[in-house]
């Protein structure tokens, strides 16, 4: 699979979002430090007036928008998505809550150097529903996983993972935002030590050539 080389500067990535952008804002607040060595070259999304279209325009981080309906099907999408993503030349992808999957067309540019974040502990709980499907099935801990995207729905080799408990009383919001704020810090984490050590991928293994401390 690709391979993302180390960058003595600030690595540009581009983000791809569909929502409230809580993770974009980590990351954009990350980047603010030079020492993070992550530079957020665009932000982009599937739909307009969303929270985290506002929140890169706050930054004055450049963004564009692609529709699906806009298209005449799915791979028409997919490949102008992979060529608006592309003219901003990112080293690394992050999908934050980016609610598409990536089809074919993107994954043959951007495949090895694209990252997505999902509220579970993956392998469980694939899909759009992770925390109110981790509810339903009674789990005592569940989390996030950053993996590095393939074909499937969220089932590519896992980069990291945090768990965070299921309380008694949780419904999926208060589930969800306490895996969010969880989610947050290995996202940032993680993106930088890829963007700044660089990764390969070796089947189902990412490696980043620093050795993790733990
Ligand atoms: C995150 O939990 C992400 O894993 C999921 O959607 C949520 C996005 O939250 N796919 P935000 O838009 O970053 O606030």
């Amino acid at each position: 699979m690709g391979a993302v080389p180390p960058d003595p500067d600030a690595t540009p990535i581009v983000v791809l979002v569909s929502g409230s952008g809580t993770n974009l804002q980590a990351l954009i607040d990350a980047a603010d430090d030079p020492a993070y060595g992550v530079r957020i070259a665009a932000v982009g999304a599937d739909r307009h007036d969303i929270e985290a279209l506002a929140r890169a325009e706050r930054h004055g981080i450049e963004t564009f928008v692609l529709r699906t309906a806009d298209f005449a099907d799915r791979s028409a999408w997919d490949a102008a998505l992979a060529d608006e993503v592309a003219r901003h030349g990112p080293a690394l992808v992050v999908l934050a809550g980016f609610m598409k999957l990536a089809g074919a067309q993107f994954l043959e540019r951007f495949g090895g150097r694209t990252v997505n974040t999902h509220p579970a502990l993956s392998p469980a709980f694939p899909g759009m529903h992770a925390p109110a499907d981790a509810l339903a099935h009674g789990v005592k801990v569940t989390g996030a996983t950053l993996f590095v995207v393939d074909a499937g729905v969220d089932t590519g080799p896992i980069v990291a993972q945090v768990a965070v408990p299921v309380l008694p009383d949780d419904d999926v919001e208060s589930l969800h935002e306490r895996i969010k704020s969880s989610e947050r810090g290995m996202l940032v984490e993680w993106v930088g030590r890829l963007a700044r050590d660089g990764f390969t991928v070796d089947g189902r293994h990412v490696i980043s050539p620093r050795k993790d401390p733990a």
